[in-house]
């Protein structure tokens, strides 16, 4: 698009029924909170409560977090420049607030690390190989190609490694296995009540990413075989770092002979991780009974 043709807003009005729109008015009205009014001075006591094998349990989730958080600021912008070119409107409202969301998830996590006195370490040794292939490769390869290529096949696929895999897998199961382990020993207050506000504004993104892939995914074969090919491909790799991080615990576990709070169940992300997979895939599955998007439209309206 080099000219605009019409305004959507002059000739009619904003869609306020549209899904896209109905997620912005949420994140108007929801997604109010500030990372630095957090009150990370509790976690600041409990970090230097622990030992060394008990914070060492808290690194690896907080590197892929912190890494996380700042690819998916970094990356997003191109979906933003997709769904402005194609004239889509609520889409792009939308993601107006998306962009500030993820700078304050990144926010989050960096103050936290700040105050309790590990920004200066680094972390990057728990980005394992397929961390590094979703995170550092897959991820702004497929964003950045939606600068030039914005055809359903690349929407697809930008969807599925950022809205599917990164949030709806990794980050999802990151915020329960964090709470798994630092709510119930009763730690990290602060960082918690973060996580509890970014989870709520991912529900929100994991959304707008299964929107735009039912819509392209309705009654299209092809298009369904490209979302499926490619969360099958990126699974190989998410879970490998899923197996790293629960073998990880498996040791630290082994390390922590004495009382501690610190209760791990490596078991537990790698299920969770799975579940996070399986309901994924079911979401988009379910679309390929309708004939149409119009279809779609109709029976979820
Ligand atoms: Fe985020
Ligand atoms: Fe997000």
């Amino acid at each position: 698009m080099v000219h605009h043709e019409s305004f959507q807003t002059v000739t009619g009005s904003i869609n306020w029924d549209d899904p896209m729109y109905k997620l912005y008015e949420k994140a108007k009205k929801i997604g109010k909170w500030n990372p630095a009014d957090i009150d990370f001075s509790q976690d600041v006591k409990d970090f230097q409560s622990l030992r060394d094998e008990e914070r060492i349990s808290a690194l690896p989730l907080i590197s892929a977090f912190s890494a996380g958080e700042e690819a998916v600021t970094l990356d997003i912008l191109p979906m933003m420049h997709a769904m402005a070119n194609q004239g889509r409107l609520e889409d792009t409202m939308y993601l107006t607030t998306f962009v500030h969301e993820e700078a304050k998830h990144t926010e989050m996590f960096s103050r936290w690390q700040e105050a309790v006195g590990i920004a200066h370490m680094d972390l990057s040794v728990f980005h394992t190989d397929s961390y590094k292939r979703i995170f550092y490769e897959a991820l702004p390869e497929s964003m950045n190609r939606l600068l030039t290529d914005d055809s359903p096949e690349a929407v697809i696929r930008a969807a599925t490694v950022y809205n599917m895999v990164v949030e709806g897998i990794l980050a999802e199961s990151g915020y329960n296995a964090f709470r798994e382990i630092f709510k119930k020993a009763g730690f990290f207050p602060g960082l918690l009540e973060g996580i509890d506000y970014l989870n709520m504004d991912e529900g929100r993104h994991i959304q707008f990413g299964i929107y735009t892939i039912q819509r392209l995914v309705a009654g299209n074969d092809e298009h369904y075989k490209i979302f499926n090919d490619y969360i099958d491909e990126l699974w190989v790799h998410a879970k490998d770092f899923v197996n790293y991080l629960t073998q990880l615990s498996e040791q630290q576990e082994k390390l922590i002979t004495y009382e501690s709070k610190i209760n791990i169940d490596p078991t537990l992300l790698k299920q969770f991780a799975e579940r996070q997979y399986k309901i994924r895939k079911s979401k988009i599955d379910r679309v390929r009974k309708y004939d149409s998007v119009e279809e779609l439209e109709k029976a979820t309206q």
